[in-house]
């Protein structure tokens, strides 16, 4: 039957694995696009992603493969970002999908990422197939690393198809494999529709995009739907398949997967999780959709212009439908004006919001230092969860402050053993497990939230020269000695500067804060007094020097391509600084924070 024909599968691969090399090969072997159209990594559409080199959104490609046995089958290939950020899209796309390609460099082992991503698709009961890449490098060792996959993922990886996405070898074999293991997908095809929303964007000449897997039923141009979570009814405009580019085919049948728009104007039409179903049989369940993803960071961002808050908010609208993890709503802040305080699930997604709202929508945005969530017990009972450090209340009013914990699991070469549990110690970790598989050392550690989405990950990666890896996950909130750390500019307390810290480190980070904030604070006309203080006592304090007059006369004498130069720079800077009392206050300065260890 037509069911027999389809795969559909995903690739879990941990970044810089070979997983969008090894997809633009399956594209290249199965005829998807013409030289001429194949763009280095296809699949990678985004400005940022290709900048970057990493993959945001999940996508899709249809791809028909002609196998060995003579037949043609249809892959359905949902690609998967490999960032820790990003690993509820991992489930998302997931639930899509029969099967897994778990990518290993085959010179690099496994990763504690593509771990968790494994154990989410064996829980969802995805048959996952390893494949070792990057055989054409010389220091591949794939004998070792499938013994590391049996050991710390428990797959039999002895049979793993050999390949290299590079050079192209083995490619056919991984196809071959595919086909053979992943089941084919289960559904009535003459059933009633039923159809799952795995992504939804906006698009402005189209209205909202839905990328969906079918599930009973089908779906043709034409039909009248209903979206269960918002009870409304659409006429489908158009369905069809990326083959990668959008082809339209006017039907999508049980098992496939594929685009769907729907004249849906109103951004939250078509959200993520939702079930379509028909409007001749409205009462089909719905689907069991997605488990909503919590934001572990915290920032406030406001325009730098405040004429242009209406269109940030438009601008989030938009950006949250295919980002359901992206949370927001409005703030003021006596020093920034109006904006948004944004929950983000950690740094780097942060900086791809800031990054796609800026680029993509045309926004100038400060963001202040980001924060993590804390519960706070009052003296008198309540319980406040808060998520802006100026809004904490009165410390004469707390009885107890509670940081949000991570469970860490981190694997590490031995010989980085060492650097490693120095720097989780450092970032106050507890040892929950430790066992070595092969040669590589499994970790487990409590570490407060705080510590890891800021630069735990990056101080991690310098401790074992790159070869670490992290997955983390909220546990619990724990009691803990925590403090705010305000900081005055000449003498004026700056809402949107304040941190929360822990006791122990809140001195040393003050005065290790006001220096770097007095090399990122511009000189002025006037002397700028730098403080940080909790509560009414200053704990350290600096001086950002006044300019003095001749300094500027030298710089705006004679040449003129140099002043205009100079004036061009001014007019750069100034798009993302902000005006605090009478002193300009550059976008480093708020995040100077980040930088002081
Ligand atoms: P993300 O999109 O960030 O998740 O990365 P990815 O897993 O898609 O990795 P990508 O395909 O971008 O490959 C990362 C790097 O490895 C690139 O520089 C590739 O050229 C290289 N690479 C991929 N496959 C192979 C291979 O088989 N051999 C060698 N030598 N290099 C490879």
């Amino acid at each position: 039957s037509r069911l027999d024909h389809i795969r559909n599968f995903s690739i879990i691969a941990h970044i810089d694995h070979g997983k969008s090399t090894l997809s633009d090969r399956f594209i290249q072997v199965c005829g998807g696009l013409s030289d001429r159209e194949m763009q280095a990594q296809v699949l990678d559409s985004m400005d940022i992603e290709r900048e970057r080199g990493i993959t945001i959104k999940a996508q899709s490609v249809t791809l028909d493969y002609k196998a060995r046995n003579g037949e043609t089958y249809q892959l359905n290939f949902i690609d998967t970002p490999g960032h820790v950020d990003f690993s509820y899209e991992v489930s998302r796309s997931l639930s899509a999908c029969e099967g897994a390609l778990l990518v290993v460099d085959a010179a690099q082992g496994v990763e504690a990422q593509s771990v968790a991503n494994c154990y989410t698709a064996i829980e969802q009961g995805l048959e996952v197939i390893p494949v070792l890449n990057k055989m054409d490098l010389p220091q591949a060792d794939p004998d070792k690393v499938a013994q590391e996959i049996e050991d710390i993922i428990g797959l039999d990886a002895t049979e793993a198809v050999r390949c290299s996405a590079k050079s192209g070898l083995n490619i056919e074999d991984v196809l071959e494999d595919l086909v053979a293991r992943v089941p084919p997908p289960e559904g009535n095809i003459d059933g009633p529709l039923q159809a799952l929303i795995i992504d939804s964007w906006f698009d402005p000449y189209l209205g909202v995009v839905s990328l969906i897997r079918v599930k009973n039923g089908s779906i043709k141009k034409g039909d009248k739907i209903r979206m269960k979570s918002t009870g409304r009814d659409h006429l489908v405009d158009g369905i069809g398949i990326f083959t990668p580019k959008m082809t339209a085919t006017g039907e999508l049948c049980t098992g496939e997967v594929g685009y769907m728009v729907g004249s849906i104007k109103e951004i939250h039409g078509a959200p993520v999780g939702d079930t379509i179903v028909s409007t001749k049989f409205p009462d089909v369940d719905a689907l069991p959709g997605f488990q909503k993803v919590k934001p572990q960071v915290y920032a406030g961002l406001f325009p730098v212009s405040a004429d242009d808050f209406e269109s940030f908010r438009d601008a989030l609208d938009k950006l949250s439908l295919n980002d359901a993890s992206l949370f927001f709503e409005p703030e003021s802040s006596d020093a920034l004006g109006f904006g948004f305080r944004c929950g983000f699930l950690g740094m780097l997604h942060m900086e791809i919001i800031q990054e796609r709202l800026e680029r993509e929508y045309d926004l100038d945005l400060i963001t202040t230092a980001p924060t993590v969530i804390y519960e706070v017990l009052t003296r008198r009972g309540d319980v406040l969860m808060v998520d802006n450090p100026s809004k904490l209340p009165d410390p004469g009013t707390i009885e107890e402050m509670r940081e949000p914990i991570a469970e860490c699991n981190i694997l590490v070469p031995q010989e980085y053993l060492g650097n490693v549990i120095t720097l989780c110690i450092e970032k106050r970790g507890v040892q929950i497990d430790m066992q070595y598989t092969g040669s590589q050392v499994a970790l487990k550690y409590e570490i407060p939230m705080g510590e890891v989405v800021m630069d735990f990950f990056d101080r991690l990666k310098s401790a074992s020269r790159g070869f670490a890896s992290l997955d983390y996950s909220f546990t619990r909130f724990q009691a803990s000695s925590l403090q705010r750390l305000d900081v005055l500019v000449n003498g004026e307390r700056v809402d949107a500067l304040a941190t929360i810290m822990h006791t122990d480190s809140v001195r040393r980070r003050g005065a290790a804060l006001t220096e770097k904030m007095k090399e990122l604070i511009p000189r002025q006309m006037f002397d700028v007094a730098i403080q940080a203080a909790i509560g009414n006592q200053v704990v350290a304090r600096t001086t950002v020097k006044a300019l003095r007059k001749n300094v500027i006369a030298k710089c705006y004498g004679g040449d003129v391509s140099r002043k205009k130069k100079l004036l061009q720079k001014q007019k750069d800077g100034k798009k993302r600084m902000k005006q605090i009392g009478n002193v300009e206050i550059p976008q480093s300065a708020f995040l100077a924070v980040l930088r002081v260890d």
